[in-house]
């Protein structure tokens, strides 16, 4: 697909078909990933995959949101392998991650398959129940699955502010 007809399609997929994705997809979207560009080359992204039945049901103790996708993505970082900038000691892992997420977003979107980016979720809980080390930091679950039929776009998705609610042009400085 075409860039500009990718980002302006891509919608947040609540709705899945019980079809499950394929290996290869899965390879596709994790290559994807890889692929995102991180702070000093960085790199501090950590994926967790879930697919098993278990860790799905698990992963619905830690957020209302799953959708029951057949696929979950959990994008972390960690937070000893991020670049941090001297100036402050900010840590660029959450930015990182979220690069790597929108990788994943529009991939999947791009391979015909659905996602939400997901960040309404107990961290604590999701840490605990799939035993990630205190150096890892979740950020965001990916649901990932085939759209249901009837799977459309929710309300806000047509609703954007116009660019001079976001640009400043330095002339109006
Ligand atoms: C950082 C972030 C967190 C989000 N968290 C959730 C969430 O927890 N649950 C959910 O249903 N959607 C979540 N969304 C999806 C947004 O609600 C959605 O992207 C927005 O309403 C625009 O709709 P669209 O993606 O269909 O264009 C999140 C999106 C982002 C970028």
């Amino acid at each position: 697909m075409e860039f500009s007809e990718l980002i302006a399609q891509r919608y947040s997929v609540r709705k899945f078909s019980a079809k499950p994705v394929e290996e290869k997809d899965l390879t596709a979207i994790l290559e994807a990933a890889r692929l995102a560009p991180s702070a000093v080359n960085k790199q501090p992204t950590r994926i967790l995959v879930l697919e098993k039945a278990e860790s799905l049901a698990k992963l619905k103790d830690c957020t209302p949101y799953t959708f029951d996708a057949p696929l979950a993505l959990v994008v972390c970082y960690d937070e000893t392998a991020a670049w941090i900038r001297s100036f402050d000691a900010y840590n660029s892992g959450p930015i990182d991650a979220a690069i790597v997420g929108s990788h994943i977003m529009l991939k999947v979107h791009d391979m015909g398959l659905g996602s939400t980016w997901v960040g309404h979720f107990d961290p604590a809980k999701l840490s605990a129940a799939f035993g990630l080390p205190k150096s890892i930091i979740p950020v965001a679950i990916f649901p990932i699955g085939h759209p249901a039929e009837d799977a459309k776009p929710a309300p806000p998705h047509t609703k954007r502010n116009p660019l001079n609610a976001s640009v400043i042009y330095e002339s109006f400085l």
